[in-house]
Protein backbone atom coordinates (compact mmCIF):
# COMPACT_ATOMS: atom_id res chain seq x y z
CA UNK A 1 0.00 0.00 0.00
CA UNK A 2 1.30 3.81 -1.10
CA UNK A 3 1.54 5.68 2.34
CA UNK A 4 2.23 8.92 3.23
CA UNK A 5 2.96 9.83 6.54
CA UNK A 6 2.96 12.87 8.15
CA UNK A 7 3.27 14.85 11.02
CA UNK A 8 -0.33 16.08 12.59
CA UNK A 9 1.32 18.83 14.86
CA UNK A 10 4.32 21.18 15.07
CA UNK A 11 6.87 18.52 14.05
CA UNK A 12 9.11 15.95 16.02
CA UNK A 13 5.76 13.95 16.51
CA UNK A 14 7.70 11.18 16.14
CA UNK A 15 7.86 10.13 13.09
CA UNK A 16 10.98 9.08 12.10
CA UNK A 17 10.19 5.36 14.55
CA UNK A 18 6.51 4.92 12.65
CA UNK A 19 8.30 5.65 8.94
CA UNK A 20 11.27 3.13 10.48
CA UNK A 21 8.79 0.86 10.99
CA UNK A 22 6.15 0.73 8.11
CA UNK A 23 9.86 0.67 5.60
CA UNK A 24 10.40 -3.35 6.78
CA UNK A 25 7.58 -3.95 4.34
CA UNK A 26 8.00 -1.35 1.72
CA UNK A 27 10.26 -0.72 -1.26
CA UNK A 28 10.88 2.31 -1.42
CA UNK A 29 11.25 5.71 1.03
CA UNK A 30 10.65 9.10 -0.27
CA UNK A 31 11.01 12.61 1.03
CA UNK A 32 8.82 15.25 -0.94
CA UNK A 33 9.63 18.28 1.00
CA UNK A 34 11.62 20.48 3.75
CA UNK A 35 15.39 20.29 4.28
CA UNK A 36 18.09 19.60 6.62
CA UNK A 37 15.88 21.62 9.58
CA UNK A 38 14.54 18.41 9.99
CA UNK A 39 15.63 15.71 12.63
CA UNK A 40 14.76 12.32 13.20
CA UNK A 41 16.14 10.27 15.86
CA UNK A 42 16.05 6.27 14.99
CA UNK A 43 17.08 4.16 17.52
CA UNK A 44 17.51 0.27 16.14
CA UNK A 45 20.18 -2.30 16.49
CA UNK A 46 21.05 -0.73 19.93
CA UNK A 47 22.69 2.42 17.98
CA UNK A 48 20.67 5.52 17.25
CA UNK A 49 20.61 7.31 14.42
CA UNK A 50 20.11 10.93 13.44
CA UNK A 51 18.96 11.97 10.12
CA UNK A 52 18.23 15.18 8.68
CA UNK A 53 17.67 14.99 4.55
CA UNK A 54 18.06 11.47 3.73
CA UNK A 55 14.76 8.97 4.43
CA UNK A 56 15.42 6.78 7.53
CA UNK A 57 15.00 3.53 4.93
CA UNK A 58 18.55 3.72 4.42
CA UNK A 59 18.86 2.18 7.90
CA UNK A 60 17.69 -1.20 5.94
CA UNK A 61 20.42 -1.61 3.72
CA UNK A 62 18.21 -3.03 0.77
CA UNK A 63 15.39 -0.05 0.18
CA UNK A 64 15.99 2.56 -2.33
CA UNK A 65 15.33 5.60 -1.19
CA UNK A 66 14.43 9.19 -2.94
CA UNK A 67 14.95 12.75 -2.29
CA UNK A 68 12.46 14.00 -4.27
CA UNK A 69 11.92 17.54 -6.04
CA UNK A 70 10.26 19.48 -3.40
CA UNK A 71 13.26 18.70 -0.87
CA UNK A 72 15.60 21.86 -0.46
CA UNK A 73 19.35 20.19 -0.17
CA UNK A 74 21.85 21.32 1.40
CA UNK A 75 24.65 19.61 -0.09
CA UNK A 76 27.49 20.13 2.76
CA UNK A 77 25.08 18.54 4.92
CA UNK A 78 23.39 16.05 2.77
CA UNK A 79 27.20 15.15 2.63
CA UNK A 80 28.02 15.36 6.53
CA UNK A 81 25.00 13.38 7.23
CA UNK A 82 26.07 10.57 4.83
CA UNK A 83 29.94 10.43 5.84
CA UNK A 84 28.14 9.98 10.05
CA UNK A 85 25.74 6.95 8.40
CA UNK A 86 28.58 5.60 6.64
CA UNK A 87 31.46 5.56 9.71
CA UNK A 88 27.88 4.03 11.41
CA UNK A 89 28.34 1.08 9.11
CA UNK A 90 25.13 2.17 6.96
CA UNK A 91 25.72 1.87 3.20
CA UNK A 92 24.72 4.18 1.11
CA UNK A 93 24.79 3.81 -3.11
CA UNK A 94 23.18 5.65 -5.81
CA UNK A 95 21.47 3.00 -5.99
CA UNK A 96 20.41 3.14 -2.61
CA UNK A 97 19.59 6.84 -2.80
CA UNK A 98 18.50 8.57 -5.81
CA UNK A 99 18.28 12.70 -5.41
CA UNK A 100 15.96 14.42 -8.05
CA UNK A 101 17.97 16.55 -9.97
CA UNK A 102 14.82 19.13 -9.53
CA UNK A 103 15.66 19.57 -5.87
CA UNK A 104 16.55 22.79 -5.23
CA UNK A 105 19.80 23.53 -3.37
CA UNK A 106 20.42 25.33 -0.28
CA UNK A 107 23.32 27.43 -1.46
CA UNK A 108 25.91 29.24 1.40
CA UNK A 109 24.06 32.85 1.24
CA UNK A 110 20.24 31.64 1.77
CA UNK A 111 21.94 30.32 5.47
CA UNK A 112 23.13 34.37 5.95
CA UNK A 113 19.74 35.40 4.54
CA UNK A 114 17.84 33.11 6.91
CA UNK A 115 19.81 35.24 9.87
CA UNK A 116 19.27 38.52 8.11
CA UNK A 117 15.42 37.93 7.87
CA UNK A 118 15.35 36.78 11.47
CA UNK A 119 17.38 40.19 12.24
CA UNK A 120 14.77 42.02 10.53
CA UNK A 121 11.89 40.63 12.19
CA UNK A 122 13.49 41.49 15.71
CA UNK A 123 11.21 40.16 18.34
CA UNK A 124 8.70 38.85 15.63
CA UNK A 125 11.21 36.17 14.67
CA UNK A 126 9.85 33.03 13.40
CA UNK A 127 12.94 31.05 15.47
CA UNK A 128 14.26 29.07 12.36
CA UNK A 129 16.37 26.77 12.40
CA UNK A 130 18.87 28.76 10.59
CA UNK A 131 19.43 26.39 7.93
CA UNK A 132 18.53 28.59 4.77
CA UNK A 133 15.50 26.66 4.24
CA UNK A 134 12.79 30.05 3.67
CA UNK A 135 14.94 31.59 1.07
CA UNK A 136 15.62 28.65 -1.03
CA UNK A 137 12.14 28.31 -0.79
CA UNK A 138 11.39 32.02 -1.87
CA UNK A 139 14.30 31.86 -4.44
CA UNK A 140 12.29 28.84 -6.00
CA UNK A 141 9.48 30.39 -6.11
CA UNK A 142 10.83 33.29 -7.34
CA UNK A 143 12.70 31.42 -9.89
CA UNK A 144 16.24 32.57 -9.18
CA UNK A 145 17.32 29.50 -7.67
CA UNK A 146 19.73 27.12 -8.75
CA UNK A 147 18.54 23.53 -9.31
CA UNK A 148 21.17 20.33 -8.77
CA UNK A 149 21.04 19.25 -12.51
CA UNK A 150 22.32 23.15 -13.12
CA UNK A 151 25.37 21.50 -11.30
CA UNK A 152 26.10 19.10 -14.03
CA UNK A 153 27.83 21.92 -15.58
CA UNK A 154 29.48 24.46 -13.43
CA UNK A 155 29.71 27.11 -15.50
CA UNK A 156 25.67 27.44 -15.98
CA UNK A 157 25.76 26.86 -12.01
CA UNK A 158 28.57 30.18 -12.28
CA UNK A 159 25.92 32.29 -14.42
CA UNK A 160 22.95 32.00 -11.85
CA UNK A 161 25.26 32.14 -8.66
CA UNK A 162 26.87 35.31 -9.86
CA UNK A 163 22.90 37.00 -11.13
CA UNK A 164 21.62 36.29 -7.26
CA UNK A 165 24.33 37.48 -5.41
CA UNK A 166 24.06 40.85 -6.73
CA UNK A 167 21.13 41.01 -4.85
CA UNK A 168 21.67 38.56 -2.10
CA UNK A 169 25.08 40.79 -1.24
CA UNK A 170 23.02 44.14 -1.25
CA UNK A 171 21.25 42.51 1.28
CA UNK A 172 23.15 40.98 3.16
CA UNK A 173 25.10 44.55 3.90
CA UNK A 174 22.35 45.87 4.88
CA UNK A 175 22.22 43.80 7.35
CA UNK A 176 26.09 43.69 8.38
CA UNK A 177 26.35 40.17 7.21
CA UNK A 178 29.22 38.45 5.70
CA UNK A 179 28.54 38.60 1.60
CA UNK A 180 29.82 36.15 -0.94
CA UNK A 181 31.79 35.90 -4.30
CA UNK A 182 30.60 33.53 -6.56
CA UNK A 183 34.10 31.73 -6.28
CA UNK A 184 33.35 31.62 -2.15
CA UNK A 185 30.18 29.85 -2.99
CA UNK A 186 31.18 27.44 -5.42
CA UNK A 187 34.74 26.19 -3.51
CA UNK A 188 32.61 25.82 -0.68
CA UNK A 189 30.13 23.21 -2.13
CA UNK A 190 31.65 21.96 -5.01
CA UNK A 191 33.15 18.84 -3.17
CA UNK A 192 29.89 18.14 -1.54
CA UNK A 193 28.00 18.45 -4.99
CA UNK A 194 30.75 15.95 -6.78
CA UNK A 195 29.87 13.52 -4.11
CA UNK A 196 26.28 13.83 -4.62
CA UNK A 197 26.14 13.39 -8.38
CA UNK A 198 26.30 10.37 -9.04
CA UNK A 199 23.07 10.20 -6.84
CA UNK A 200 21.43 12.78 -8.75
CA UNK A 201 18.44 11.65 -11.33
CA UNK A 202 15.21 12.30 -13.11
CA UNK A 203 13.12 10.43 -9.94
CA UNK A 204 9.77 10.42 -11.47
CA UNK A 205 10.54 7.53 -13.72
CA UNK A 206 11.61 4.96 -10.81
CA UNK A 207 9.13 6.25 -8.74
CA UNK A 208 6.58 5.55 -11.31
CA UNK A 209 7.61 2.21 -12.34
CA UNK A 210 7.73 0.93 -8.80
CA UNK A 211 4.02 2.22 -8.66
CA UNK A 212 2.69 0.16 -11.56
CA UNK A 213 5.17 -2.96 -10.61
CA UNK A 214 3.07 -2.18 -7.43
CA UNK A 215 5.57 -1.99 -5.25
CA UNK A 216 5.16 -0.42 -1.46
CA UNK A 217 6.12 3.05 -1.64
CA UNK A 218 6.36 5.30 1.75
CA UNK A 219 6.59 8.86 2.14
CA UNK A 220 8.37 10.11 4.82
CA UNK A 221 6.75 13.30 5.75
CA UNK A 222 9.40 16.36 7.79
CA UNK A 223 7.71 18.74 10.40
CA UNK A 224 4.09 19.26 11.15
CA UNK A 225 0.65 20.36 9.95
CA UNK A 226 0.94 23.28 11.70
CA UNK A 227 4.11 24.17 9.87
CA UNK A 228 3.21 23.88 7.13
CA UNK A 229 2.98 27.33 4.51
CA UNK A 230 -0.81 27.09 3.62
CA UNK A 231 -2.17 25.36 6.45
CA UNK A 232 0.12 26.42 9.53
CA UNK A 233 0.27 29.17 12.05
CA UNK A 234 0.78 31.96 9.30
CA UNK A 235 3.64 33.52 9.51
CA UNK A 236 4.80 31.44 12.30
CA UNK A 237 6.12 28.13 10.45
CA UNK A 238 7.84 27.11 7.10
CA UNK A 239 8.17 27.51 3.75
CA UNK A 240 7.07 23.90 2.14
CA UNK A 241 3.80 22.15 2.43
CA UNK A 242 3.82 19.87 4.98
CA UNK A 243 0.48 18.26 4.65
CA UNK A 244 0.03 14.96 2.71
CA UNK A 245 -0.44 16.99 -0.84
CA UNK A 246 3.32 18.04 -0.65
CA UNK A 247 4.74 14.41 -0.63
CA UNK A 248 2.79 14.69 -4.49
CA UNK A 249 3.73 17.73 -5.74
CA UNK A 250 7.24 17.29 -4.20
CA UNK A 251 8.20 13.86 -5.78
CA UNK A 252 6.05 13.44 -9.21
CA UNK A 253 3.99 10.92 -7.97
CA UNK A 254 0.56 11.68 -8.25
CA UNK A 255 -2.28 11.74 -5.68
CA UNK A 256 -4.06 9.01 -7.51
CA UNK A 257 -0.95 6.54 -6.10
CA UNK A 258 -1.88 7.30 -2.87
CA UNK A 259 -3.60 4.47 -0.93
CA UNK A 260 -2.92 5.46 3.06
CA UNK A 261 -2.30 8.76 4.81
CA UNK A 262 -1.08 8.12 8.40
CA UNK A 263 -1.03 10.94 10.78
CA UNK A 264 1.64 10.46 13.73
CA UNK A 265 0.74 13.38 16.56
CA UNK A 266 2.46 12.79 20.39
CA UNK A 267 0.25 12.07 22.77
CA UNK A 268 0.42 15.81 23.78
CA UNK A 269 1.91 18.61 22.37
CA UNK A 270 5.31 20.04 21.25
CA UNK A 271 6.58 23.18 19.45
CA UNK A 272 9.95 24.73 18.91
CA UNK A 273 10.28 28.38 17.53
CA UNK A 274 8.15 31.00 18.30
CA UNK A 275 4.55 31.33 17.20
CA UNK A 276 0.90 30.61 19.06
CA UNK A 277 0.33 27.03 20.96
CA UNK A 278 -2.53 27.63 22.96
CA UNK A 279 -2.43 24.35 24.84
CA UNK A 280 1.52 25.32 26.49
CA UNK A 281 1.88 24.77 29.72
CA UNK A 282 4.58 25.40 32.04
CA UNK A 283 4.24 22.43 34.18
CA UNK A 284 4.29 20.23 31.57
CA UNK A 285 7.41 21.60 29.89
CA UNK A 286 9.24 21.27 33.16
CA UNK A 287 7.70 17.62 33.70
CA UNK A 288 9.52 16.52 30.16
CA UNK A 289 12.35 18.55 30.63
CA UNK A 290 13.09 17.25 33.95
CA UNK A 291 13.48 13.74 32.40
CA UNK A 292 15.56 14.82 29.59
CA UNK A 293 12.89 14.95 26.90
CA UNK A 294 11.69 17.10 24.58
CA UNK A 295 14.99 18.76 22.96
CA UNK A 296 14.85 19.72 19.23
CA UNK A 297 17.49 16.87 17.24
CA UNK A 298 18.56 19.17 15.00
CA UNK A 299 19.15 22.28 16.70
CA UNK A 300 19.20 20.81 20.69
CA UNK A 301 16.34 23.52 21.75
CA UNK A 302 14.39 22.70 24.35
CA UNK A 303 11.04 22.36 23.26
CA UNK A 304 7.39 23.96 24.48
CA UNK A 305 5.41 21.65 26.25
CA UNK A 306 1.50 21.48 26.44
CA UNK A 307 -1.71 19.25 26.97
CA UNK A 308 -2.83 17.48 23.83
CA UNK A 309 -4.74 20.10 21.51
CA UNK A 310 -7.37 17.98 19.16
CA UNK A 311 -8.79 21.60 17.74
CA UNK A 312 -5.09 21.49 15.68
CA UNK A 313 -5.66 17.80 15.36
CA UNK A 314 -9.36 17.41 13.90
CA UNK A 315 -7.98 20.09 11.09
CA UNK A 316 -4.82 18.30 10.22
CA UNK A 317 -6.62 15.25 10.10
CA UNK A 318 -8.88 17.18 7.43
CA UNK A 319 -6.15 18.62 5.41
CA UNK A 320 -4.26 14.99 4.77
CA UNK A 321 -6.94 12.71 4.55
CA UNK A 322 -5.80 10.72 7.10
CA UNK A 323 -6.82 7.29 7.42
CA UNK A 324 -4.98 6.00 10.37
CA UNK A 325 -3.77 7.72 13.39
CA UNK A 326 -0.14 7.40 15.37
CA UNK A 327 -0.31 8.40 18.53
CA UNK A 328 3.39 8.27 20.35
CA UNK A 329 4.57 8.87 23.16
CA UNK A 330 1.34 7.63 25.10
CA UNK A 331 4.92 6.33 28.02
CA UNK A 332 5.57 9.80 28.22
CA UNK A 333 1.63 10.72 30.23
CA UNK A 334 2.08 7.65 32.36
CA UNK A 335 3.09 9.35 35.72
CA UNK A 336 0.50 11.86 35.31
CA UNK A 337 -2.25 12.07 38.06
CA UNK A 338 -4.61 13.70 35.88
CA UNK A 339 -4.77 14.54 31.81
CA UNK A 340 -6.47 17.47 30.01
CA UNK A 341 -7.51 17.68 26.17
CA UNK A 342 -8.41 20.98 24.42
CA UNK A 343 -11.63 19.77 22.94
CA UNK A 344 -12.56 24.21 21.51
CA UNK A 345 -11.33 27.56 21.44
CA UNK A 346 -12.29 30.21 23.21
CA UNK A 347 -12.30 32.99 20.81
CA UNK A 348 -14.30 36.36 22.53
CA UNK A 349 -16.81 34.53 23.81
CA UNK A 350 -17.12 32.11 21.31
CA UNK A 351 -16.41 27.95 21.25
CA UNK A 352 -14.14 27.36 17.74
CA UNK A 353 -13.52 23.82 16.60
CA UNK A 354 -10.98 24.72 14.36
CA UNK A 355 -8.09 26.98 14.38
CA UNK A 356 -8.08 30.64 13.72
CA UNK A 357 -6.92 32.11 10.07
CA UNK A 358 -6.01 35.35 12.02
CA UNK A 359 -3.07 36.33 14.15
CA UNK A 360 -5.40 38.03 16.62
CA UNK A 361 -7.77 34.88 16.94
CA UNK A 362 -4.64 32.89 17.87
CA UNK A 363 -3.50 35.71 20.53
CA UNK A 364 -6.93 34.95 22.21
CA UNK A 365 -7.71 31.65 21.69
CA UNK A 366 -7.94 30.12 25.01
CA UNK A 367 -8.18 26.28 25.41
CA UNK A 368 -11.51 24.42 26.26
CA UNK A 369 -10.47 21.56 28.61
CA UNK A 370 -11.73 18.18 28.80
CA UNK A 371 -10.38 16.52 32.25
CA UNK A 372 -9.79 12.62 32.58
CA UNK A 373 -7.96 10.27 34.90
CA UNK A 374 -4.30 9.31 34.14
CA UNK A 375 -3.20 5.64 34.94
CA UNK A 376 -0.18 6.28 36.58
CA UNK A 377 1.37 2.66 35.59
CA UNK A 378 4.38 1.86 33.06
CA UNK A 379 3.18 1.26 29.54
CA UNK A 380 6.55 0.57 28.03
CA UNK A 381 6.15 -3.15 28.35
CA UNK A 382 2.76 -2.82 26.63
CA UNK A 383 2.67 -4.91 23.13
CA UNK A 384 -1.26 -4.81 21.77
CA UNK A 385 -3.97 -2.54 23.05
CA UNK A 386 -5.06 -4.97 25.42
CA UNK A 387 -1.95 -4.82 27.77
CA UNK A 388 -2.71 -1.09 28.40
CA UNK A 389 -4.42 0.41 31.48
CA UNK A 390 -8.27 1.21 30.96
CA UNK A 391 -7.45 4.76 31.21
CA UNK A 392 -4.83 4.98 28.61
CA UNK A 393 -7.44 3.28 26.14
CA UNK A 394 -10.38 6.17 27.18
CA UNK A 395 -7.70 8.34 26.64
CA UNK A 396 -7.06 7.02 23.21
CA UNK A 397 -10.30 6.60 22.22
CA UNK A 398 -11.57 10.19 23.06
CA UNK A 399 -8.34 11.50 20.72
CA UNK A 400 -9.67 9.20 18.13
CA UNK A 401 -13.18 10.38 18.91
CA UNK A 402 -12.27 14.31 18.68
CA UNK A 403 -9.93 14.26 16.02
CA UNK A 404 -12.47 11.87 13.21
CA UNK A 405 -9.74 9.11 12.47
CA UNK A 406 -9.59 5.54 14.02
CA UNK A 407 -5.71 5.11 16.39
CA UNK A 408 -3.71 2.22 14.32
CA UNK A 409 -0.83 3.00 15.93
CA UNK A 410 0.56 3.51 19.37
CA UNK A 411 4.12 4.30 20.49
CA UNK A 412 4.93 3.23 23.65
CA UNK A 413 8.66 3.92 23.75
CA UNK A 414 11.84 4.60 21.97
CA UNK A 415 12.91 1.00 20.35
CA UNK A 416 10.92 -0.49 17.07
CA UNK A 417 9.61 -3.11 19.01
CA UNK A 418 8.01 -0.67 21.71
CA UNK A 419 4.93 0.15 18.88
CA UNK A 420 1.27 -1.33 19.29
CA UNK A 421 -0.79 -1.91 16.20
CA UNK A 422 -4.33 -1.65 16.72
P1 LIG B 1 12.62 26.82 9.14
O1 LIG B 1 11.94 25.60 8.59
O2 LIG B 1 14.04 26.61 9.54
O3 LIG B 1 12.43 28.03 8.26
O4 LIG B 1 11.89 27.19 10.53
C1 LIG B 1 10.55 27.65 10.57
C2 LIG B 1 9.82 27.11 11.77
O5 LIG B 1 9.63 25.71 11.63
C3 LIG B 1 10.57 27.31 13.10
O6 LIG B 1 9.61 27.53 14.12
C4 LIG B 1 11.24 25.97 13.30
O7 LIG B 1 11.51 25.71 14.67
C5 LIG B 1 10.18 25.03 12.75
N1 LIG B 1 10.71 23.76 12.27
C6 LIG B 1 11.36 23.53 11.11
N2 LIG B 1 11.68 22.24 10.99
C7 LIG B 1 11.22 21.62 12.07
C8 LIG B 1 11.22 20.25 12.52
O8 LIG B 1 11.70 19.32 11.86
N3 LIG B 1 10.63 20.03 13.72
C9 LIG B 1 10.07 21.01 14.46
N4 LIG B 1 10.03 22.28 14.07
C10 LIG B 1 10.60 22.59 12.91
Amino acid sequence: MNTIICGLQWGDEGKGKIVDYLTESADLVARGQGGNNAGHTVLANGKKYILHLVPSGILWGNKTCVIGNGVVMDPVGLCKEITTLEEQGITITPELLLISDRAHVVLPYHRELDAAREAALGKNKIGTTKRGIGPTYADKANRIGLRLADFHDEETARELIDIRLQEANETLTRYGLPTFTTDEVLDEVRPAIARLLPHVTNVIPTLHKAWKEKKTILFEGAQGSLLDIDFGTYPFLTSSNTTAGGACTGSGLPPTAIERVIGVCKAYTTRVGSGPMPTENDDISAYFHARGMEFGATTGRARRCGWLDTVLLRMAVMVNGVTDLAVTIVDGLDERESLKICVAYDIDGERHEFPPATRSGWDKATPIYEELPGWQSDTTAARSWDDLPENAKTYLNRLSELVGAPVSFIGNGPEREQTIIV
